[in-house]
């Protein structure tokens, strides 16, 4: 089983890099964040407190999840914009601090990999908890000014100020917590992706991987 972990906080170009390593590698794609917005997107949806650590971990372990590499379904609902919207933004990194949503959510990207053969998983704990014998472990951060910036980009409807402010206290939450905080793991190759182009850091992360593998090929189509 050949996977790949992407770590980084967010607007460090994970989603970017995994995408376009997984594409050239031929492997599938798991953003592991859009699991948590789902789970946090159901929890708001049910009309429960996303700080209420049952109801978190109750509805992380009874619905049924879809993540595909441009859509995202909760029992059966497209969720894909929501997920990426203020409120559940807002509410994310309380969801994700859950040990129970964690774990469950842990093995359903096991088992996702197990099934395909391995992939490109990106998260915040794929090197250090999800995978830990990863083929390669990946740690991408970028100055919080430059995250901010990539990041405002996305979002149509907030300003600069209020990305910044938001992705400062994901960070922090994120970091802190005490199940599974983001952090990179001790045999992870960190790049800082500030002012490199996305070609640069595919190409830098497949290098890495010829380095470490007799099987790839160099050649494969982009
Ligand atoms: O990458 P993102 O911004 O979509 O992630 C949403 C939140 O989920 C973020 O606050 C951190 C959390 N997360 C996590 O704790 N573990 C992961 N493997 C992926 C995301």
């Amino acid at each position: 089983m050949r996977v790949i972990a992407i770590d980084g906080p967010a607007g460090s170009g994970k989603s970017t890099v995994a995408r376009a390593l997984a594409k050239r590698l031929g492997l599938q794609y798991l953003d592991t964040g859009a699991m948590y917005r789902a789970v946090t997107f159901a929890v708001l949806r049910s009309g429960g407190d996303p700080g209420d650590p049952d109801v978190a971990s109750r509805i992380a372990r009874s619905i049924d999840l879809r993540v595909g590499l441009d859509e995202v379904t909760v029992d059966g609902v497209d969720a894909t914009l929501e997920i990426r919207g203020p409120e559940v933004t807002r509410a994310v990194s309380e969801v994700a601090a859950n040990p129970a949503v964690r774990s469950e959510l842990v093995s359903r990207q096991r088992e996702w990999a197990r099934e395909r053969g391995g992939g490109v998983l990106e998260g915040r704990d794929i090197g250090t908890v999800v995978f830990p014998d990863a083929e390669l472990k990946v740690y991408l951060t970028a100055d919080p000014a430059e995250r901010a910036r990539r990041r405002a980009k996305e979002v149509t409807d907030l300003d600069y100020e209020t990305v910044a402010a938001d992705l400062a206290r994901r960070d922090a939450l994120d970091s802190n917590r005490s199940a599974d905080p983001m952090v990179e793991a001790g045999d992870a190759v960190v790049l800082d992706t500030t002012g490199l182009g996305i070609d640069g850091v595919v190409a830098r992360v497949v290098s890495l991987l010829t380095d470490t593998s007799d099987d790839t090929n160099e050649n494969a189509d982009a």
